[in-house]
């Protein structure tokens, strides 16, 4: 089965095809980041916008790099919940409409689902998928959200904990927005970082004597603005990237060990745009082999926002006999479960 799919949720413009094993045929992805540059965030107005001069475009575009045709396209899956209302309903309105028109069955995917699903796929065709039958716990870290879950089975999921304030990845770019490293800023933190030594500063780690799964980042963030105004921020900015980056990289890991010993599980999955931080990658290396746990992470293009992972996670639903009603809605806030 072959999923056309469809995420507009925030100031990514993604289309893809993906199949149920989860083999991404092609992938076509626009970014916005000149566009909301100068503001240092998302301007949501801007990033619908975008994503209505963008989406069809793309889709033509995609299927002309897949040699394609709609012929070959069993579904369409978009991107319906949490995220910015004005860019979901570009893409869920398109989806419905392309739906209609093609007579193609179309279902509203949850971004979080997508996220924890982005760690299987594949730029090659599978004969099997590489999901494992046995439970594991995700750490979905990104701009707008960081949260840990059980995951008894693909389709089930169980909240462990969340961030009580800032997503990790908002503490990242608030950091990088204070520094004037340019936006979004996780991945200049991470390059900074490379040069810097991490023990030089030290940064709050947040709750990590707490006995529950949450996290909190807003108290780092002050401690930040207090520490740079106090030092040379051009000589001492990749010392701090470094020591920053490792106070946020230390709890997530620390966390989801604990939440994994807390259930007796020995796979794990970390996904959303910060599971592309380098420092972060290596912990849960180190993490794994040293408690014999097996692990997956996304290859860097499918860490941050991206259609491939919301075609898998829309794919699998479909071969279930799952299917999105046309009066479906975009919802801005939603947990996953
Ligand atoms: O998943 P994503 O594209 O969007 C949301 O759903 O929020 O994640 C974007 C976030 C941004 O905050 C960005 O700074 C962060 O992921 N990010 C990183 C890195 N690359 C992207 N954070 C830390 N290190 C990186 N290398
Ligand atoms: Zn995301």
């Amino acid at each position: 089965m072959i999923v056309l799919s469809i995420e507009t949720s925030c100031d990514d413009t993604s289309v893809a095809l993906v199949d149920h094993n989860g083999w991404v045929i092609a992938q076509a992805t626009a970014d916005q980041d000149l566009a909301h540059q100068p503001f240092g965030g998302v301007v949501p107005e801007i990033a619908g916008r975008q994503h209505v001069e963008a989406l069809l475009p793309l889709i033509e575009a995609l299927l002309q790099k897949a040699q394609k045709h709609w012929d070959d396209v069993d579904g369409i899956a978009v991107t319906n919940r949490p995220g910015l209302i004005g860019s979901l309903i570009v893409g869920l309105v398109t989806a419905k409409t392309l739906a209609l028109a093609k007579g193609k069955p179309f279902i509203g995917v949850h971004h979080i689902e997508g996220h924890i699903l982005s760690a299987f796929l594949s730029d090659e065709p599978l004969q099997s998928p590489l999901f494992w039958s046995q439970p594991f716990v995700a750490l979905a870290v990104s701009g707008g959200h960081s949260h840990l879950y059980y995951v008894e089975e693909i389709g089930k999921y169980e909240e462990m904990g969340k961030t009580q304030d800032d997503a990790a990845g908002e503490a990242f770019d608030k950091f990088a927005k204070m520094l004037n490293l340019g936006y979004p800023g996780g991945v200049h933190v991470d390059r900074a970082a490379q040069s810097g030594d991490a023990s030089k500063y030290t940064f709050p780690r947040a709750l990590i004597k707490e006995k529950n799964f949450d996290f909190s980042f807003s108290g780092l963030k002050a401690s930040a603005q207090r520490l740079i105004s106090t030092v040379d921020t051009q000589v001492e900015s990749n010392h701090l990237c470094a020591s920053y980056q490792e106070a946020i990289a230390e709890v997530l890991v620390h966390k989801l060990e604990k939440a994994m010993l807390s259930r007796g599980v020995r796979y794990f999955v970390i996904t959303g745009g910060v599971s592309a931080n380098s420092r972060l990658r290596e912990l849960a290396t180190n993490l794994a082999e040293r408690r014999q746990f097996e692990f997956r992470l996304p290859k860097l293009k499918y860490c941050t926002d991206n259609a491939g992972m919301i075609g898998l996670a829309g794919v699998l639903r479909l071969m279930k006999g799952e299917a999105s009603a046309h009066d479906l809605a975009p919802v801005a806030r939603e947990t996953l479960s």
